[in-house]
């Protein structure tokens, strides 16, 4: 069976209560491909994520943009898989580059959520990818398989992940891969994991594109047979967003 196109939208730490009700009424009102065709995920914050998942169509469904590396209890501020699963919230986004810079996520604390989330029945879009300093350098695909390797390392069921290669250097700043970019690193991620999980594993799991993908390049990075979705953070915001969901078709 081939890899069902995926589109997230990451609204990282943005929205009042109107607004993001404005943006899933956008949502709704939109003419996008079937399901059988598209999977949709929209991860709003924390706060938002019971209105949304109340308010928005069927057929899209949500995410939420971290939770806590193992059981809750004294852990202020966080937010447990087990709060997820009691909210009936399917996805969780682990492992963002923004979390992993700003907050110092680690590739093993990382590794351990996405382990920890999967076995309490959580579906992970696992974001992993190089910064400017690092593709300059030219070990891209040492950073790329060392962050997959720290969650190789952990799991064994890769049924419920999708793998998001999102370089640094093109998140929020305009400056998209080229599809050639893209392409070149999904291959090589299907290549190691092809290696070092299985052949299974390489040729079922999706591997989606993150960094500035919006309305204008959507179709172009999508015509790529590796590229199989995006995870979309500012573009997901605006009405642009129903033109990605498109690119699947
Ligand atoms: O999670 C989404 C990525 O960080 C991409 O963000 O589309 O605003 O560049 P962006």
């Amino acid at each position: 069976m081939g890899r069902k196109f995926f589109v997230g939208g990451n609204w990282k730490c943005n929205g009042t209560i109107e607004e993001v009700k404005k943006i899933v009424e956008t949502l709704n009102a939109g003419q996008v491909p079937s399901p059988d065709v598209v999977e949709v995920v929209v991860s709003p914050p924390f706060v938002f994520l019971p209105i949304v998942k109340s308010l928005l169509r069927p057929e899209f469904h949500v995410a939420a943009q971290n939770c806590w590396v193992k059981k809750g209890g004294a852990f202020t501020g966080e937010v447990s898989a087990e709060m997820l699963v009691n909210l009936d919230i399917p996805w969780v986004i682990l492992g963002h580059s923004e979390r992993r810079a700003l907050l110092g996520e680690s590739n093993e604390f990382v590794g351990d959520k996405v382990a920890y989330a999967l076995s309490k029945g959580l579906k992970v879009i696992a974001c992993i990818g190089e910064t400017l300093e690092q593709r300059e350098a030219g070990s891209t695909m040492d950073v790329v398989a060392t962050q997959t390797k720290a969650i190789a390392e952990r799991i064994s069921d890769w049924s419920n992940v999708v793998l998001a290669y999102e370089p640094v250097w093109p998140i929020g700043t305009g400056k998209v891969a080229t599809p050639a970019q893209a392409q070149e690193v999904h291959v090589e991620l299907r290549k190691w994991l092809h290696a070092n999980v299985s052949p299974e594993v390489a040729a079922s799991i999706r591997i989606i594109y993150g960094g500035s993908v919006s309305g204008a390049n959507c179709n172009e990075l999508a015509a790529n047979p590796d590229v199989d979705g995006f995870l979309v953070g500012g573009a997901s915001l605006k009405p642009e967003f129903i033109d990605i969901i498109k690119s699947a078709e």
